[in-house]
């Protein structure tokens, strides 16, 4: 049988300091058994890179992330820079544009995202990006700086998923494809061609059904996949071996 995997986790978010353990033994026994830790900050990331379990296979993803620019100067730059270059980081993001929380520092934020985006380039490295209210401009940033990534949790149209499909960027299903009120996000994945779809929670937050309303986690991510294989009308095991596939071509091994 094939394993399960989160692409797109905060484990090493306050939410899990309590109770780390009891999540990771959760993952294995629901046999999700691969793992993207995305960290947005310095010490996070330190945190990030001590998590081990034996049995589960951890990547690492940092980046800043859009609604921090305003605090973020060059020496800060400077040192989030340092560790992106070094092995034990697999992914730059996640980065992008959000508008949703702030519209007045647009600039700002596709200078800090087109920079990021210049850097994996450089590094040969692929992107996690996070868009919100913004799909236009990051749509724009990532044409002009072409790159290998992924939009995480993907809640924009099925005719920009396209868009980025076209790019060459995977396009990433968080835990409201199972929500009652899902119709987008089934004609995301009806219109993403399956080898370019990713599966995440975005834990702790995005809590798919039936567990909805309790803290997300990525044993979870067994629900999101499921529900998607069962519309697109695929085995389940067929589809774990096309996102497992997905996400070491996207990745590395
Ligand atoms: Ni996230």
């Amino acid at each position: 049988m094939m394993n399960w995997l989160d692409s797109h986790c905060h484990i090493n978010d306050e939410a899990f300091r309590d109770d780390l353990d009891d999540v990771l033994n959760r993952m294995i026994e629901a046999d999700v058994t691969k793992a993207m830790i995305i960290s947005s900050y310095l010490d996070d990331y330190d945190f990030a890179l001590r998590i081990t379990k034996s049995g589960i296979s951890f990547k690492h993803s940092l980046g800043v992330y859009p609604g921090d620019v305003n605090e973020l100067d060059e020496e800060l730059f400077e040192k989030y820079a340092f560790r992106m270059k070094e092995d034990d980081c697999d992914a730059i993001g996640e980065i992008g544009l959000d508008y949703h929380w702030d519209k007045e520092n647009k600039e700002r934020q596709k200078e800090v995202f087109e920079r990021q985006l210049k850097l994996a380039q450089e590094l040969g490295k692929p992107v996690i990006i996070h868009s919100r209210d913004a799909i236009q401009d990051t749509y724009d940033l990532m044409k002009q700086n072409p790159v290998k990534g992924v939009m995480h949790c993907y809640s924009d149209s099925a005719e920009m998923a396209k868009e980025f499909v076209k790019l060459g960027c995977y396009i990433s299903i968080a835990g409201p494809v199972t929500w009652k009120n899902a119709r987008e996000p089934l004609n995301v994945i009806r219109a993403v061609p399956v080898e370019r779809l990713l599966i995440e929670t975005d834990c702790p937050y995005l809590t798919p059904v039936p567990k909805r309303g309790l803290r997300n986690e990525p044993s979870y991510v067994v629900y999101t996949g499921k529900q998607i294989a069962e519309e697109l009308g695929i085995n389940e095991e067929d589809f774990k071996k096309q996102i497992n596939e997905n996400y070491h071509r996207l990745f590395g091994l």
